[in-house]
């Protein structure tokens, strides 16, 4: 999963003592802060390692990787897991249309999660849904916590670009990542935008179709919100929100805040959490101590802590349909033709550990659209919603 706790790697003797409850709110920013590159459990080094292997493809992650290595077999499959889950909604997002009878409702099968993006060595996308080309509508992407994540890069470079892709993250972190971007040109051809601008001391860029910008998500109403508007940000559109390994860390008043804010302002949104679950049986304590070894908490898991509370989160404040899944149920659908693929990339024996691992990671996905549309076009843009998480 490219997170926290790499198995193999067990709390070892008495832990320090949590930072979150003696420590300036500042240092514990500073340690979130690092969770995007720190080689241990960041997704980058484990997804530059997964690519290497063939796993993945990825031109861009290589950018951001300062001393690439291979990483275990299981943190590969896991790395490989998150991202090819996360591609999956984001594909099947871009390429969804409206088209529909009139007479579709909200429920999308509750067993539609499975894996379909594209894989490294095909040319062609495996989803069934609509080309992005055909699929006119405009739709929004925003990526919560994006820290140094190629998601927009990658689908672009293959031709799949939603109307906008928006990251925020801590300045700190979209410092960095404008740099990277604004000074080499595999992303700024990408982009293609000639009026590509920096902003704000270097932590923001802006242009035709992706900004990234700076900020805290604790504060998304008063300060996100109106950062969003300022560069084209458009309620009344289909967005799809990503929080990959990122509302965890944020207390759960400040997370619901931005679900609030999204299930009660957007016309019509998809939500993705992927993050940790199961805080309390002896892995997911474990879990919990190795993280505090490097001084992290996840204040967000004993909100959320199970897939049916993953779900509740949403359900709880009116979204149409929720799903939650474990890293095992998407595993296990992954195609035969597939798997077959990645088992060829190197020998995998820890099948234990790895359901014990799998199983402490959780995609959640939501919908919702506003009955203040007229039922005809609500009806249509769940349909778009439904075939986002229907394969
Ligand atoms: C574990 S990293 C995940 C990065 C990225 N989503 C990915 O999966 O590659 C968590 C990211 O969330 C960001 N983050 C956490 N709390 C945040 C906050 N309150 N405001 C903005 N960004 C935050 C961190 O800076 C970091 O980049």
């Amino acid at each position: 999963m490219g997170g926290p706790a790499a198995p193999g790697a067990p709390g070892r003797g008495p832990f320090p003592p949590s930072m979150m409850h003696d420590e300036p709110q500042v240092a514990r920013d500073d340690v979130i802060k690092g969770t995007d590159d720190d080689a241990i459990i960041s997704k980058l080094y484990a997804a530059q390692s997964a690519v290497n292997l063939g796993y993945l493809d990825d031109p861009f992650v290589k950018h951001f990787v300062k001393r690439p290595s291979r990483r275990p077999p299981l943190i590969n499959r896991g790395s490989y897991l998150r991202t090819r889950s996360l591609d999956t909604f984001t594909e099947q997002f871009i390429k969804s249309d409206i088209t529909q009878s009139s007479t579709t409702t909200a429920t999308a099968p509750a067993s539609a999660t499975t894996l379909s993006a594209s894989t490294p060595t095909s040319t062609t996308t495996a989803t069934t849904t609509t080309p992005a080309a055909a699929a006119g509508i405009k739709k929004q992407i925003v990526s919560l916590g994006c820290g140094s994540d190629t998601r927009y890069f990658k689908f672009k470079a293959k031709g799949l670009s939603a109307h906008k892709y928006f990251e925020i993250d801590f300045p700190e972190s979209t410092a960095k990542k404008a740099v990277v971007i604004k000074k080499n040109k595999a992303f700024t051809d990408i982009i293609g935008d000639p009026d590509l601008k920096l902003g704000l001391g270097g932590t923001e860029l802006y242009s035709k179709d992706y900004c990234l910008l700076s900020g805290d998500l604790r504060d998304f109403t008063e300060s996100i919100v109106p950062k969003l508007n300022a560069q084209g940000f458009d309620t009344s559109l289909p967005t799809l929100f990503l929080s990959e390994c990122v509302l965890i860390y944020i207390q759960p008043g400040d997370s619901d805040a931005i679900v609030n804010w999204v299930g009660t302002n957007m016309d019509a949104s998809l939500f993705v959490v992927y993050e940790q679950i199961n805080p309390a049986d002896a892995f997911g304590a474990m879990m919990l101590r190795n993280l505090r070894t490097r001084q992290i908490e996840l204040p967000g898991i004993h909100a959320y802590p199970s897939l049916k509370s993953q779900e509740e989160r949403f359900t709880s404040r009116g979204w149409q349909a929720a799903h939650a899944v474990n890293m095992n149920k998407l595993h296990e659908s992954l195609s035969e033709q597939e798997m077959k693929r990645i088992s060829s990339l190197e020998i995998f024996d820890e099948v234990e550990e790895w359901q014990l691992l799998a199983d402490h990671y959780c995609v959640a996905w939501a919908y919702q659209a506003k009955p203040r549309q007229s039922e005809l076009h609500r009806a249509q843009l769940i349909h778009l919603l439904a075939n986002a998480v229907t394969s």
